[in-house]
């Protein structure tokens, strides 16, 4: 059983198709990248995940249940979703109250509410914001106010669409940080789109292209990165360290792939020591 399984899922919103026979899955612990230029499906897949939407044909399951209209409370207990716009999520009078509507809705006690709140709010550095009112904070400010909320529900999966948008540098690495300890920490899933594909190479186990409402590609970072002509087919921007290997290729550099910098770092220094390092470039 998965955590999550799409199976030929399709949806149109009135005459706009948007997602085409959708096949995904999501198992604990795994992070998952969806990757795709504007328009092809990612945030319209998200909202099926928490029941936002229901699939116009094929179907949603979640633990292998499927997702209905009426199940719809426990699936939200399970998948948390961080919209693209955290406009659409943020609507309380202070952060505080704002990051409690989530686990008070869920019917918790008072405590337990307060209890997570507050570690949400240590996770996601917004302590200093809790009486704020969230429609005056900034946009990054904003972001992880939303996420806080999200995360203080505790789900099994955390959703995150354009999770960096926003974010300034030292935002975007905190929250990879952050990411990246979820799965071990918390026994969490993490799936996310971005534009960005440097911070897909970074975190992804595993990912998932979208091309026009269809799944173009799905595997690890090494089988999507190394399929150029696909990805400059769609607009998606290869990773620095890939490119960077790539155009070294290109001018007749012996030297494989790499997608970290410590893999690249290792390839070149060996290439140096073995005198490549004279070579024109
Ligand atoms: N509320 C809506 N009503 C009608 N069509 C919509 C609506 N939301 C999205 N679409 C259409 O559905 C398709 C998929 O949009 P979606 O927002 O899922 O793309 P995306 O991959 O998230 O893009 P982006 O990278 O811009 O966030 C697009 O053709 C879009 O125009
Ligand atoms: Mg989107």
């Amino acid at each position: 059983m998965h955590l999550i399984e799409t199976r030929y899922l399709c949806y149109s919103y009135k005459t706009t198709p948007a997602l085409w026979h959708v096949n995904f899955t999501a198992e604990r612990k795994q992070k998952i990248a969806v990757i795709g230029a504007n328009g092809a499906g990612k945030s319209t897949l998200f909202k099926h995940f928490c029941g936002i939407l229901h699939p116009s044909s094929g179907e949603i399951r979640i633990r292998g249940e499927l997702v209905t209209k009426k199940n719809l409370k426990e699936v939200r207990k399970t998948v948390g979703v961080v919209f693209q716009n955290p406009d659409d999520q943020i609507f309380s009078v202070t952060v505080e109250q704002d990051i409690a509507f989530g686990p008070t809705n869920l019917g918790l006690d008072t405590e337990t509410v307060k209890h997570r709140v507050s570690h949400a709010m240590d996770l996601l550095s917004v302590s200093h914001l809790a009486s704020r009112p969230p429609h005056q904070l900034s946009g990054g400010e904003k972001k992880r106010v939303a996420i806080a909320g999200v995360l203080a529900m505790e789900p099994s999966v955390l959703v995150l669409d354009e999770a960096t948008a926003g974010l300034d540098p030292k935002g975007v690495r905190d929250l990879m940080a952050f990411l990246q300890r979820l799965p071990e920490e918390f026994g969490m899933t993490v799936i996310f789109a971005t534009h960005h594909t440097d911070l897909v190479i970074e975190l992804a186990d595993i990912v998932y292209v979208l091309d026009n409402g269809t799944v173009a590609a799905v595997g690890s970072v090494t089988e999507i990165f190394s399929q150029f002509e696909l990805l400059d087919r769609l607009g998606i921007d290869l990773p620095s360290i890939p490119l960077l290997h790539k155009r070294l290729q290109e001018r007749g550099v012996p030297i494989p792939m790499a997608y970290s910098v410590d893999e690249s770092l290792a390839l070149l220094t060996q290439w140096n020591h073995q005198g490549g390092g004279q070579q024109e470039l």
